[in-house]
């Protein structure tokens, strides 16, 4: 490739401080280094998490950044060492890595790599040993993927190879939002065959634990959101009641212990409120209910009675679906091609990069599930 080893200049959105527009800038983009891709991002989702860490966190550090962890490229060029990889494969850069050498790696019960960007580099989100600058600054890689640029960098343990046949603008939401939801149900909830479930909050993480519950076997699956709009969604995916809280005045969980008999046997929060997080564990049955955390804030502390789980509920949670992404990841991108998982129903909107203040404008509005920034038509 002409351009390997080479410096590339592209456009990429920077994020150049807490609760400001993204600006579509001209960055530098370094070739990749030991162990490293470079890689092409032909497409990408927008998450609520990108819009968390912009407008929702209030975190002042960690900027200026290049936001974006839900894409799907084509690897242009590989640096020395690298050999899972070579210019033209179809990849997902991955927000979690997977060294298969930690014991994290080693144990099936987890997949919290240690050689993952924020276990080692950095206490905001971002990784600080970045290959981008911009106007002469450093610019970071917000959870180490960085998607909403032309070209980003990635050490080879947080990249999937995917299908060479994958539809780059569909599986890119296997980076994120749609493995999140579905393995959370899943993998972390493991909900059984015949279950009663509750899932909270209804974008695409929630819809995709929709489809995991349904996947799975459950009998009802009754899914809960303030927004009607996401109703419908929620319906074709596999929800067979759907609940505006704010149509009630009791409380949900008792809503939903009066519609299942004491309590549902697994919920989802899927909303990343800590309000919600405690309705959806207190919305499952005493006995054997298991709830799972899966919205993400860190500016509140969950809290509930003691009795709550003295009384024999579960409270977990679940990062990235529980899935050993690097692994797990090409394998989703199979369920979809043969129709084992949906991609396509998560899509309302596509847009170019340049109009990516409207996708997460879009996102706090209530007015999308998905929307894909297509980057490239490679
Ligand atoms: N754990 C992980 O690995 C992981 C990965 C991806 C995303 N997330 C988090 O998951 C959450 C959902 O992400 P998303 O992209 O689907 O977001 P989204 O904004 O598309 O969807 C959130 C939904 O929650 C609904 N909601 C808001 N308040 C509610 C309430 N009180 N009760 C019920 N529903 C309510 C909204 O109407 C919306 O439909 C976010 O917190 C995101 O940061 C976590
Ligand atoms: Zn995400
Ligand atoms: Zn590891």
């Amino acid at each position: 490739m002409a351009t390997a080893g080479k410096v590339i200049k592209c456009q990429a959105a920077v994020a150049w401080e807490y609760n400001a527009p993204l600006v579509i800038e001209e960055i530098e983009v370094a070739p990749p280094q030991e162990n490293e891709i470079r890689i092409k991002v032909i497409a990408t989702g927008v998450c609520h998490t990108d819009l968390y860490y912009l407008y929702e966190g209030k975190h002042k550090a960690g900027f200026p950044a290049v936001l974006g962890h839900e894409g799907a490229g084509i690897v242009e060029s590989v640096g020395p060492g690298v050999t899972e990889f070579k210019p033209g494969d179809k990849v997902i850069p991955l927000f979690i890595s997977r060294c298969h050498e930690c014991r994290f790696c080693k144990n099936p019960k987890s997949n919290q790599c240690e050689y993952n960007w924020s276990s080692q580099k950095s206490a905001v989100m971002c990784d600080t040993d970045s290959r981008f600058t911009c106007r002469g600054k450093v610019i970071l890689q917000f959870m180490g993927t960085s998607t909403f640029s032309e070209y980003t960098v990635m050490n080879q343990m947080a990249v999937a190879k995917i299908h060479d046949d994958a539809r780059l603008d569909r599986v890119c939401l296997l980076g994120c939002g749609i493995s999140t939801g579905y393995g959370a149900a899943i993998n972390t909830a493991k909900v059984e065959p015949g279950s009663v479930c509750a899932v909270f909050g209804l974008g695409a993480v929630g819809l995709a634990a929709v489809m995991g519950c349904k996947n799975a076997g459950a009998s009802r699956i009754i899914a809960v959101d303030i927004n009607e709009k996401k109703f419908e969604k929620a319906k074709i995916l596999g929800a067979t009641d759907c609940v505006n809280p704010k149509a009630h005045t009791k409380p949900i969980n008792e809503v939903l212990a009066g519609m299942t008999n004491g309590g549902v046997d697994f919920s989802l929060e899927c909303v990343g409120n800590v309000g919600v997080m405690r309705s959806a564990l207190e919305s499952c049955v005493k006995g054997w209910g298991v709830s799972v955390l899966v919205g993400w804030t860190d500016l509140s502390d969950i809290s509930t009675r003691p009795i709550q789980l003295l009384t024999g509920r579960t409270w977990k949670g679940s990062s990235f679906g529980g899935f050993k992404g690097k692994d797990d990841v090409p394998k989703l991108v199979l369920d979809y091609m043969s129709g084992h998982i949906k991609l396509d129903e998560f899509v309302t909107h596509t847009m170019k990069l340049d109009q990516v203040n409207d996708a997460i404008h879009l996102m706090k509005t209530g007015g999308c599930v998905r929307t894909v920034l297509n980057l490239s038509s490679k």
